[in-house]
């Protein structure tokens, strides 16, 4: 029988072993913050209320919290006197709530729902605690999980408490832990700090649950899931990990990566199957592309729609805004930002399309500018269907380009243009014939009459 679940994250550490300006939980991890992805995680567990603790004065980290989990409660905890303290921090919410309790930390970004349910699940099977614990390659300053025979759960020993023969205990305390209690504020009360940190542990809460009758579970799962981030250094194998495992989901939806290793995604980078994606290539945040299509090597997309069937690159880049229709060509060196283009519009060659339309079949010719920026504002360049764009050309925007028009090549131009005409801004050509011989004869008898 499941019962209401709240789930509270702990995000108070400073992390001051970052040596940074910004809270540590808000360090990003595939292009969003770590506490982003906890809250998700939460999100995607399916719990019934949201409490996150966070330090005095972290007004970014409340701010994060509004953006991602607007429904989630922020509560301060005044001082950090240990985990189990954090968690009775959020008090009004564990009131609120009856029910379960999972606890999970906001630097510890790469935990899977399916892990968290679980945990969850142990509770439905009888467990009061649940503890989520794995074996560690170096156990160090871990909570040792302390185990009988049959596998039971006695007691979490911290590091600095520990004997001899516990610290030889590899499997060890994620730190997540799940709570099904009659009266978990009597259990967290009763937590004291008479230990070596002289801190309120939150693990104490397994031998207390146990004197009152409970029973204690552990749920194991990958060491590299709980990754805990302290450092830079950390934040860097957090990365890893996230990419390592976004990139095998990708290729088992149907996209074939050449050199996985060197594409880089985001946590919201969609990708449709039969596309096939070539070595170095950069998603940030809020990309999607399509089925079939082609990424050419070394391009860079963030906030960009990719349509079904393009073929992009090599050395694209796609800022926000940028829409590309089915089977687009946008080739080498050209950028795109704030621009729709239309279906089988193509832009092959170094071009800066920003700010504007290209309606479907429209040909943008190399060194095409959209003259988008005057110093003060930005306007709009929209050009008509099928209309052809020679190279080296200038729109001066705002200004429109009708359908089917052409536009001479190396034109600079200011004014719309009216459907089906040639619009062309350059000197006519002058041609002298025989110029060139006679030059060339000249100053050769010049230089030969120097010569000696
Ligand atoms: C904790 C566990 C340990 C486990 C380890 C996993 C306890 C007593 N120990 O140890 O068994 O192996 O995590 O990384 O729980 N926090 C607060 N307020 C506080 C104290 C901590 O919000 O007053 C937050 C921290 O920001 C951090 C998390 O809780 O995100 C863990 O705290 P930390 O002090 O790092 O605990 P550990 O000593 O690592
Ligand atoms: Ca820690």
């Amino acid at each position: 029988m499941s019962r209401p679940l709240l789930t509270v994250v702990l995000a108070a550490g400073k992390g001051t072993r970052m040596r940074s300006d910004l809270p540590k939980v808000l360090h990003a991890v595939a292009g969003r913050s770590m506490l982003g992805h906890v809250l998700a995680l939460a999100e995607a567990v399916g719990g019934d209320a949201l409490a996150v603790v966070v330090g005095p004065g972290m007004d970014a980290v409340a701010k994060e919290v509004g953006r991602v989990a607007p429904k989630a409660a922020v509560f301060v905890q005044e001082a950090q006197l240990g985990t189990a303290d954090a968690v009775l921090a959020a008090r009004e919410a564990i009131q609120a709530n009856k029910g379960d309790i999972v606890v999970l930390y906001a630097d510890t970004p790469l935990i899977e729902a399916a892990t968290v349910k679980t945990l969850v699940g142990e509770l439905d099977r009888g467990a009061n605690v649940a503890v989520l614990g794995f074996e560690a390659r170096d156990p160090g300053s871990y909570g040792r999980l302390l185990t009988e025979a049959d596998g039971t759960l006695t007691a979490i020993r911290e590091a600095k408490d520990a004997s001899p023969a516990e610290l030889a205990v590899r499997l060890c305390n994620s730190g997540v832990m799940a709570f099904r209690l009659d009266d978990p504020l009597a259990v967290l009360g009763a937590i004291d700090n008479k230990n070596a940190k002289g801190e309120f542990y939150l693990t104490d809460a397994v031998e207390i649950a146990r004197a009152r009758g409970g029973r204690a579970a552990v749920v194991v799962c990958s060491e590299d899931e709980v990754l805990g981030v302290n450092s830079r250094a950390e934040l860097s194998q957090a990365e890893a990990i996230w990419q390592r495992r976004a990139r095998a989901r990708l290729m088992a939806e149907g996209v074939t990566l050449i050199a996985p290793e060197t594409v880089w995604l985001s946590y919201d980078t969609v990708v449709g199957r039969d596309t096939l994606i070539e070595p170095n290539v950069f998603f940030a945040p809020g990309v999607t592309v399509g089925e079939g299509a082609e990424i050419l090597a070394n391009c860079h997309f963030a906030g960009a729609r990719i349509g079904p069937g393009v073929r992009i690159g090599p050395f694209a880049r796609l800022r926000p805004g940028a829409d590309l229709g089915r089977n687009v060509h946008v080739g080498n060196f050209v950028e795109v930002k704030n621009v729709t283009l239309g279906e089988g519009a193509k832009a092959n060659h170094l071009s800066y399309l920003g700010d504007g339309s290209v309606g479907a079949r429209a040909n943008i010719g190399a060194g095409t500018i959209f003259c988008n920026y005057d110093g003060f504002f930005k306007h709009k360049t929209e050009i008509g269907e099928g209309a052809f764009v020679g190279s080296n050309t200038s729109l001066v925007a705002p200004v429109k380009i009708g359908r089917g028009a052409y536009i001479g090549s190396g034109s600079i131009i200011t004014k719309d243009v009216a459907a089906d005409a040639l619009a062309l801004e350059r000197g006519s050509q002058d041609e002298r014939p025989g110029w060139a011989l006679k030059f060339r004869t000249m100053m050769a008898r010049r230089k030969a009459a120097q010569g000696k």
